[in-house]
C-alpha cells in the first residue's frame, strides 16, 4: 500500500519525512519520493526501490524547505520507476496520492489538449494539471482550486498537496483512502496512518469521508463534502504503543472493512495494468493455456472465496474447476489430473489443513500456485507460484479485507486465464477491468451510510436463527455472510443456494426468522425474487441486498441494503461489504468481542 505523510514545520522537514515514510515501511513499496517548498518554489526528490536510496539522494543534494511531503509508491498506474514515483509536480503544485483516479484518462486528454505536457504514466500526475488549470480560472487561490479539481474527480483517493509561493499552506483531501492529521508545536503533519506521525504528536484527527483540510502552522480548517466548514475531534492516538492501530475505529474489524477500498486498489493493481486496461501479471510464469483442471482448496472464508473463483474461472475461461475445504481434500484421496493445477487460498499461509493438501498435491505431480497475504509464510513459501493479495495485516479473527482481496487476485487471475485461452476478447478484458476499476469507489459508496446497519443490528439481534440465500455466484456471499454473522455475533445462520429452499430450508421459515437474500439483478434475478416471496408467503421477514428498487422484491422487506450498480462481474467485490457490515454491527449492538470472538484463533496452525 502507498503511504503519505506532510509536515508544515519550523525547520528543514526532510529528514523527519523520510523518518516517516520509514514507519510506513510495513505497508509495502517500491519507490520512494519528498518534495518541499524551498523559496517560494518546489524542490522534488524521488528515487526507485528503498528508502535508503532516497535518503542518499537527499543526503547528496539536500532539501531545505520547512514545508514537504512524503511518500511511499506501491506501482498502479505505470512501472515502479523514479519519474513514476510521487510527488508529482508542475511549476506550481506537487501532489502525492493513495488509491485510484479513476477517470484520468479522459482528465489526461482534455488537460493534454490545454496544453500540459505529462512526465509519467501515472493517474496521480492529472490531479497535478489538473489543479494548476484551476488555480488559472481561481486567480492564483489554491484552496478554491482544489476545490474545483475535486469536484472533477473519479475514483477512491487521498491527497496531499503543497504549493510554490505558499509555504505556510498543505491541503489534504479523502476520498475512500485514510488521512489523519497530526497537531504539534507550531507544526502541522499529515499522514496515511496515525503510525507514520508518532513519534512526532500524539493528538491527531481522522478526516472523515470526502473532507477537505487546509493545513497551516496555527492549526487545520476542515470541509466537508459539502463545502461546509466542519469541526472534527482531535484525539491521542495509540500509534506509538502498537504498530497497527484501529485508527478512530471502535474495532479492528471496522477498520479493516474501511480499508478496503484501498488494498482493493493495490491488489487489483498488482495483476492489472491500469493504465492500459489489461491484465498483466508477468511474474506468474505459469503456462495457463493448456491446464486441464484447477483444484482450488482452503478453509473458511477462504474457502468461499475459491468458490467465487470456480464460478469466475469456469464461466469466463471455460476450465473446469474442483473446489473442496482442506479438512475434507486432505484425507480424501482424490485423484488429481495430468497438467493440473492445484491453487490454495489463505490469508495468513499457515493453515494446517491448507498446508496438508498442498503437499498431498504436490506429492501427485500438481502444479502449485497460492493466493496468501503474508508473503513469507510456510504455504508461500511451498508453492510454485505465489498470487499476492495486498490487504495489509488483518487483525480481526473475523477475516473481511483478506476476503475481498482473495477475490481481487482471483479475478485477475481470471482475466490471466482467460487471455491465455482465448476465451476473454480484448474487448471483453477491457470491459472487466473497467468494472474492477470502479470497485474501490463502489465500496466507498456502499460504506457511506452505516446507520442503517445499525438499524438493522437491533432487530437481527432478536433472531435466533438467520438464513442467508443467494443463487450463483452470490451463493458463496450467502454463505460468508452467514459464517460471519455466526462467529462474531454468535447468532445462528446458515447460508443456502435461493434454489434449495424448497428442498429443506423452507420448513425453518416463519416470522421470527430473518432472510437475508443476496440479489444483484443479474441474469438469475427473477429466480431468486420467486424464493425471496416464497419466504414472504410464510412470514418470512426479508432483508434484501441488492441493487434493484425495493418493490422489485414484490411485498414488505424488513430492510432493503441498496448497492450500487456495476458491471456482473464484480458483484462478488461488492456484495461482500453490507454482509460484513450486517454481521459488525449486530455483534457491536449484542456486545460481543468484535475482533476476537469466543473460541476462534486468527490462525488456524493445528488441525
Ligand atoms: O488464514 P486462512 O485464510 O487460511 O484462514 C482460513 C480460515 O480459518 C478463516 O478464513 C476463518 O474462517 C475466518 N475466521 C473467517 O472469518
Amino acid at each position: 500500500m502507498c503511504g503519505i505523510v506532510g509536515i508544515l514545520g519550523v525547520k528543514p522537514v526532510s529528514q523527519d519525512l523520510i523518518d516517516a515514510l520509514r514507519r510506513l515501511e510495513y505497508r509495502g513499496y517500491d519507490s520512494a519520493g519528498i518534495a518541499t517548498v524551498e523559496n517560494g518554489h518546489l524542490e522534488r526528490r524521488r528515487a526507485e526501490g528503498k528508502l535508503r536510496n532516497l535518503e542518499a539522494l537527499v543526503n547528496d543534494e539536500p532539501l531545505k524547505g520547512l514545508t514537504g511531503i512524503g511518500h511511499t509508491r506501491w506501482a498502479t498506474h505505470g512501472k515502479p520507476t523514479e519519474s513514476n514515483a510521487h510527488p508529482h509536480m508542475s511549476e506550481k503544485v506537487s501532489v502525492v496520492h493513495n488509491g485510484i483516479i479513476e477517470n484520468f484518462r479522459a482528465l489526461r486528454a482534455a488537460l493534454t489538449a490545454k496544453g500540459h505536457v505529462f512526465h509519467s504514466d501515472t493517474d496521480t500526475e492529472a490531479v497535478v494539471h489538473l489543479i494548476t488549470e484551476e488555480l488559472k480560472a481561481a486567480n492564483d487561490d489554491p484552496v478554491a482550486a482544489v476545490r474545483a479539481a475535486l469536484g472533477q474527480l473519479e475514483g477512491a483517493f487521498a491527497l496531499g498537496i503543497v504549493f510554490a509561493g505558499h509555504d505556510d499552506l498543505m491541503i489534504a483531501a479523502r476520498s475512500g483512502s485514510p488521512l489523519v492529521i497530526g497537531h504539534g508545536d507550531e507544526t502541522m503533519y499529515l499522514g496515511s496512518d496515525a503510525i507514520a506521525l508518532a513519534p512526532f504528536t500524539s493528538e491527531i484527527t481522522y478526516l472523515d469521508e470526502g473532507d477537505m483540510a487546509v493545513l497551516r502552522r496555527s492549526g487545520a480548517e476542515i470541509y466537508d463534502v459539502s463545502g461546509a466548514r466542519v469541526e472534527r475531534l482531535a484525539i491521542k492516538s495509540q500509534a506509538s504503543s502498537f504498530l497497527v492501530d484501529k485508527g478512530n475505529h471502535r474495532h479492528f474489524m471496522a477498520k479493516e472493512i474501511h480499508e478496503q477500498p484501498e488494498v482493493i486498489s493495490h491488489t487489483l493493481s498488482h495483476y492489472i495494468d491500469m493504465a492500459e486496461g489489461r491484465v498483466d501479471y508477468p511474474e506468474l510464469g505459469l503456462d495457463l493455456a493448456d491446464l486441464s483442471r484447477i483444484t482450488i482448496s482452503a478453509c473458511g472464508t477462504a474457502y468461499y472465496a475459491g468458490l467465487v473463483g470456480k464460478y469466475w474461472i469456469e464461466r469466463y475461461a471455460r476450465v473446469p474447476v474442483e473446489i473442496d475445504v482442506a479438512s475434507e481434500l486432505r484425507y480424501r484421496e482424490a485423484p488429481l489430473p495430468k497438467d493440473g493445477l492445484a491453487l490454495f487460498i489463505s490469508q495468513s499461509g499457515e493453515t494446517a489443513d491448507t498446508l496438508a493438501v498442498l503437499r498431498y498435491c504436490k506429492s501427485q505431480g500438481q502444479r502449485i500456485a497460492s493466493i496468501v497475504n503474508v508473503r513469507t509464510s510456510t504455504i508461500a513459501r511451498e508453492s510454485d507460484v505465489v498470487l499476492p493479495t495486498l490487504a495489509g495485516p488483518e487483525i480481526g479473527v473475523a477475516s473481511t479485507k483478506a476476503f475481498t482481496c482473495q477475490l481481487a487476485a482471483l479475478a485477475g487471475l481470471t482475466l490471466l486465464l482467460g487471455r491465455a485461452r482465448g476465451t476473454i476478447s480484448p474487448e471483453l478484458e477491457q470491459e472487466l477491468v473497467q468494472g474492477l476499476l470502479e470497485v474501490p469507489r463502489h465500496m466507498t459508496e456502499i460504506m457511506a451510510d452505516e446507520a442503517q446497519y445499525e438499524r438493522l443490528a437491533h432487530d437481527l439481534s432478536k433472531a435466533r436463527d438467520v438464513l442467508y440465500l443467494g443463487r450463483g455466484i452470490n451463493y458463496p456471499l450467502a454463505l460468508e455472510g452467514a459464517l460471519k454473522l455466526k462467529e462474531i455475533s454468535y447468532i445462528h445462520a446458515e447460508g443456502y443456494a435461493a434454489g434449495e429452499l424448497k428442498h429443506g430450508p423452507i420448513a425453518l421459515i416463519d416470522e421470527n426468522v430473518p432472510v437475508i437474500v443476496v440479489a444483484p439483478e443479474d441474469e438469475l434475478h427473477d429466480k431468486t425474487v420467486s424464493n425471496v416471496q416464497e419466504v414472504a408467503a410464510r412470514g418470512g421477514q426479508i432483508i434484501l441486498v441488492s441493487n434493484g428498487e425495493e418493490d422489485a422484491a414484490g411485498c414488505d422487506l424488513m430492510a432493503h441494503i441498496k448497492v450500487p450498480d456495476a458491471h456482473p462481474f464484480t458483484h462478488p467485490l461488492l456484495y461482500a461489504v453490507p454482509i460484513q457490515l450486517i454481521a459488525y454491527h449486530t455483534a457491536v449492538f449484542m456486545g460481543t468481542d468484535v475482533d476476537q470472538p469466543r473460541n476462534l484463533a486468527k490462525s488456524v496452525t493445528v488441525e
